[in-house]
């Protein structure tokens, strides 16, 4: 039996960095988003043993670095199962792109794996293993709006934000994650971080207990709960170390921005940029738009929790 999962993309509605830490991470604030675009990830077990992953994509690699060979021999060993796992991934997101593909992918694999076993883990063992292949794959385990703090892989569901049509700019570099917060260490001092982590944390807290408590202060106030977000500070701080290094990369979100975008972003530590557009409508044109100029776009949606989980398996 081949089990097939939507594996979608998420977006960072807003990331800001802390300190370094004694385990070579960082200090992360973040507010996740999955979005429409994904990948594809078919899991099969068949008899013998060992993990064989396909995809014709050549960047990605196919050996035990391969996030879903990662995750799969440990749900094995977790599971007691036996048998040979073939993952075949057919790729349609940015490869090194900050959307998280790679995570997801891993996730997807677990799922699928899951169901094709007819096994299920303890949700604590599930997250437990998934944030031990990376930080980026809790947020997959819960969907839609999600708050990410630790070094991202502690998720907290938000009540989700509506669905914001979106366009994605995927410019044809690749970021490397480990060298752009390599980079942020060289330019900020420690101090500094955490005194930014500290402001943040309270403009987020302010947004939450504005946003969701029904506080007796608010009514009559209904404000947009991005913009909210917005004025609470979050904005991407990899921005600072990733546009110097490919000013190419803040030549899309401007022309995100040119283009109508309410919002526009880089995602993670990149290359992806992102905008969120006033109707569908607004995003498509965007879209053409930002083709005629050259840039690689495409109109998505921003994704709520039901509809992710409903279209990952569905
Ligand atoms: O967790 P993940 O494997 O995605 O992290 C890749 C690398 O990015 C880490 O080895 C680390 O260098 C860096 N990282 C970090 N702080 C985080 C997340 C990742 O320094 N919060």
């Amino acid at each position: 039996m081949t089990v097939t999962v939507r594996s979608f993309a998420k977006i960072n509605l807003g990331l800001r960095i802390g300190a370094g830490r004694e385990d070579g991470f960082h200090e992360l604030l973040t507010v996740y988003q999955t979005i429409g675009l994904h990948d594809v990830i078919r899991v099969s077990v068949e008899r013998g043993h060992g993990i064989g992953i396909r995809c014709t994509d050549l960047r990605v690699p196919k050996n035990e670095s391969n996030t879903c060979y990662r995750i799969v021999e440990r749900a094995m060993s977790a599971l007691s199962a036996k048998g040979r796992v073939v993952i075949e991934i057919e790729k349609r997101l940015p490869v090194q792109g900050g959307l998280g593909g790679a995570s997801s992918n891993a996730v997807a694999a677990l799922l699928g794996l899951e169901r094709a076993l007819k096994k299920s883990l303890a949700s604590e063992e599930r997250l437990r293993i998934a944030s031990e292949v990376g930080s980026d794959l809790p947020l997959f385990l819960v969907g839609g709006t999600v708050l990410g703090v630790g070094r991202g892989e502690q998720v907290y569901p938000l009540a989700d934000l509506p669905a914001l049509a979106c366009v994605v700019v995927t410019p044809e570099v690749g970021v490397s994650t480990p060298e752009a917060f390599a980079e942020w260490d060289r330019e900020l001092t420690v101090p500094a971080a955490s005194d930014r982590m500290i402001e943040l944390g309270r403009g987020l807290s302010a947004w939450l207990g504005e946003m969701y408590s029904g506080a007796p202060f608010r009514r009559g106030r209904a404000e947009n709960p991005l913009l909210a977000l917005v004025r609470a500070g979050i904005k991407n701080d990899f921005e600072q170390v990733v546009f110097p290094e490919y000013p190419e990369l803040s030549e899309g979100k401007s022309a995100l921005e040119r283009a109508g975008a309410k919002y526009a972003l880089l995602s993670g530590s990149g290359s992806t940029l992102y905008g969120l557009f006033a109707s569908k409508e607004a995003g498509r044109a965007a879209v053409e738009r930002l083709r005629r100029q050259g840039w690689a776009a495409q109109a998505t949606v921003m994704l709520p929790r039901r509809e992710y989980w409903k279209r990952m398996l569905g």
